[in-house]
């Protein structure tokens, strides 16, 4: 593909005259227009701005902002707030600052501008997600946040469409659907520019999705090139930009009729662009289905890597699989951090990677060499790495077709997930939060493609029902934040956290590092010890990261509250001590010294009553009610029948008392504007009830576990 290649050009222009063309900023949402690959390449010449999701295509997140700083850190206080709102907790999104206008996104994939240093709302983008996406994707109906190119905001929705709008006013300008959410496609991840493409990647491994990703023309949002990241079947010609690579390296690694289960390796999250080297790199997710003797044998090429392609024409140039043959849902979308180290007296340009497997890897970014790799948590699924950086791996975790249950460490959420972590240069640390939570996972031995709900090839077996055990597993679960030596593979420190599933993280040229938590606090620490310099209580959990931003001369902090994602969903509870959540109102918080606003008061707990009718179904049928909770609803509204404090918790609900609303919700889809579709496709009349027979005998034990603490 010949075309001109303008930002490449500048470039070029860039590298001789040794500075950056002056633009002039307009301040507001016209400032936008400037935002082009020069700008992004220097990103460290408008320090106040933050223009692509990482802040620049390293993706490093450490911002040379230096006015609040270690020494009066303890001054700053709320600037302003924004209530989000729109229906749901979720928030993930990295806000981009241009021109001193904010863009966020928030769930259910709007996106919203705000004047920066004030709050005030410029306008809002709501794209009319269909509610029934919800129940096609894995994790909460989230999103991480928009990219901007000449004046233009790109977002990638829920129900799978890239849509371009105008900066200055919110409308779209262009849409294209790049994949279909009722095939279980979904997008959560950002989009990133280069060279006048978007290129946005999908999600859906748990449903049976084959990955890939696409480049955009950002100008008119014609399709440029596709790279599929795992094979379709054979014969069956793509016409993409993998079509040579899959049948030369990949189709070879898989076996049997693995296409029927889509193979997965979804590109779900973020990506980083090496201008030097012009090489984007991308992660790909975990198998489809999860369960490998069902999915095929062999090493799938390419699940749970990381690839370096061409940016103009999507062409391979390497890859590296950390888990060949994944079978825990490890993925190797997290975040990739692009930096130069000096490793034993050689400066080497290296990718840095914290995947949800628990270890963390030093790769050469120019070929893909591995270089290092130690686990960064507790980790039982391997026993090490080879000199090359394959695992070797334990037969501990392993699990098969029979149903037998086998603990595996780190667990489906992972040790780290998509939570941006930073890299400040100045200390040499790479600051994420690290969860330590196990997973038990039980093949199943009947595997058919269902239409709704999860294709994991996996059983979700529910906790025990004794408080006491629980009480044991909880103990199992901690979160940490974690500075870690990517030179010598070693924390420098480490600050325990009380839950897992915590924020996303920025470190600043002030010598910090900010992060919220799973407990709602949102916290500063040095960065070169962990000591905790400032905090304030937000009322609700954080798993955004944060980013600093300048406006006139002034400093700010902003962070999305609002908890949610795969942990909450399906095991919030078990991690927090308190009902933190049951408040969980999603906000904007922006933080600057002397910033005197109040925070704002928590909502009123909700007076919740425990009120289920009397056990009356034998042990048979709550048997099958607790096998189709955990296999269809446990995702949404929390294991054996516990909410997260994300969704309703099923064991307060009025329907619960009354069956025939109980079939109105669960087969005729009485809740489907609110996301809640119906499963009749799914689920005989008979199972719908044995369900609801379930959820009433865990009711029953819950209230008979007052005195003690309920499960
Ligand atoms: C993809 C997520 C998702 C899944 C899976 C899911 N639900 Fe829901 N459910 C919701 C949402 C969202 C609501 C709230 C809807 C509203 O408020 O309008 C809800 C509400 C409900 C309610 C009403 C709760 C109340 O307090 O009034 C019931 C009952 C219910 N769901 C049952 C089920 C059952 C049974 C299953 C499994 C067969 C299930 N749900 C699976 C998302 C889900």
């Amino acid at each position: 593909m010949s075309r001109i290649r303008p930002a490449a050009m500048s470039l070029g222009l860039l590298l001789a005259l040794g500075h950056a063309p002056a633009v002039v900023a307009i301040p507001g949402p016209g400032a936008a227009a400037a935002v082009d690959g020069a700008r992004i390449i220097h990103a460290d010449q408008h320090p106040g701005e933050w223009l692509t999701y990482g802040r620049t295509y390293s993706e490093q997140r450490f911002s040379p902002l230096a006015q609040i700083n270690d020494r009066n850190v303890g001054r700053l206080g709320l600037a302003w707030y924004y209530d989000i709102g729109g229906g749901r907790r979720v928030q993930e999104s990295t806000p981009l600052v241009v021109g001193g206008v904010m863009y966020l996104t928030t769930a259910w994939s709007r996106v919203i501008a705000l004047d920066a240093a004030t709050g005030k709302q410029l306008w809002v983008f709501h794209p009319h997600v269909p509610r029934s996406a919800d129940a096609h994707g894995c994790c909460g109906v989230a999103n991480r946040g928009v990219a901007i190119w000449r004046g233009r905001v790109y977002v990638g929705t829920y129900d799978g469409r890239l849509i371009a709008l105008s900066a200055k006013t919110g409308k779209p300008l262009w849409s294209v659907r790049t994949a279909d959410y009722t095939k279980g496609y979904t997008i959560t991840g950002a989009p990133i520019v280069v060279q006048g493409r978007v290129i946005i990647g999908n999600g859906g491994g748990e449903f049976g999705t084959r990955g890939y990703i696409t480049a955009y023309d950002a100008r008119t949002g014609r399709e440029d090139w596709r790279f599929y990241t795992v094979p379709g079947k054979p014969g069956v010609a793509d016409h993409a930009a993998s079509d040579r690579v899959l049948d030369r390296i990949a189709r070879p690694t898989w076996h049997g009729r693995y296409w029927k289960f889509g193979g997965g390796g979804n590109v779900w999250d973020s990506m980083a662009y090496d201008p030097k080297l012009d090489l984007l790199y991308v992660g790909t997710g975990n198998g489809a289905p999860w369960n490998g003797t069902v999915r095929s044998p062999g090493a799938n090429l390419f699940i749970t890597s990381i690839l370096a392609l061409r940016p103009q024409t999507g062409e391979y140039v390497w890859h590296f699989q950390e888990v060949p043959d994944d079978i825990w849902d490890y993925d190797a979308d997290q975040q990739m951090i692009l930096a130069d180290l000096n490793l034993h007296g050689t400066v080497r340009r290296v990718l840095m990677q914290a995947p949800k497997d628990g270890i963390f890897y030093v790769l050469d970014r120019a070929t893909g060499r591995f270089l290092s790799g130690k686990p960064y948590t507790q980790i039982n699924w391997a026993r090490g790495l080879t000199s090359r950086g394959k695992p070797i791996e334990s037969r501990k975790a392993l699990y098969d077709v029979t149903g037998k249950p086998t603990l595996a460490m780190p667990g489906a959420a992972g040790g780290h997930n998509w939570q941006p972590m930073s890299y400040d240069p100045a200390t040499g640390l790479v600051y994420f939060p690290v969860s330590a939570m196990a997973f038990t996972y039980a093949g199943a031995r009947r595997v058919t493609m269902r239409k709704l709900g999860w294709n994991t090839g996996d059983d979700f077996i529910a906790l025990p029902e004794n408080p006491q055990a629980v009480a044991q597993i909880r103990k199992t679960l901690t979160g940490s934040l974690v500075a870690w030596n990517p030179v010598t593979q070693r924390a420098a420190w480490r600050v325990a956290l009380g839950a897992p599933w915590n924020g996303g993280v920025v470190s600043t040229a002030g010598d910090l590092v900010f992060e919220g938590d799973a407990m709602g606090r949102f916290c500063a620490y040095r960065a070169t010890d962990g000591k905790r310099l400032w905090s304030v209580e937000t009322h609700t959990g954080i798993v955004a990261p944060p980013i600093t931003y300048e406006v006139d001369g002034q400093q700010y902090v902003a962070v999305e509250i609002g908890w949610g994602g795969a942990f909450a969903l399906a095991a919030g509870q078990l991690a927090l001590d308190s009902q933190i959540n049951e408040g969980n109102v999603p906000r904007m918080l922006v933080f600057t010294l002397g910033g005197a606003k109040a925070m704002p008061p928590p909502p009123p707990r909700p007076h919740l009553t425990l009120d289920p009718p009397p056990i009356t179904a034998g042990a048979a049928t709550i048997a099958l009610g607790e096998a189709r909770y955990q296999s269809f609803c446990s995702v949404c509204h929390g294991d054996s029948a516990v909410s997260g404090g994300v969704l309703p918790d099923l064991r307060y609900a009025p329907a619960l008392a009354n069956p025939g609303l109980w079939r109105r919700i669960v087969s005729g889809g009485l809740l489907r504007s609110g996301g809640m579709v119906s499963f009749a496709t799914e689920l005989s009349p008979r199972e719908s009830g044995a369900i609801r027979e379930y959820v009433i005998s865990r009711a029953n034990q819950t209230k008979g576990q007052r005195a003690t603490r309920p499960y």
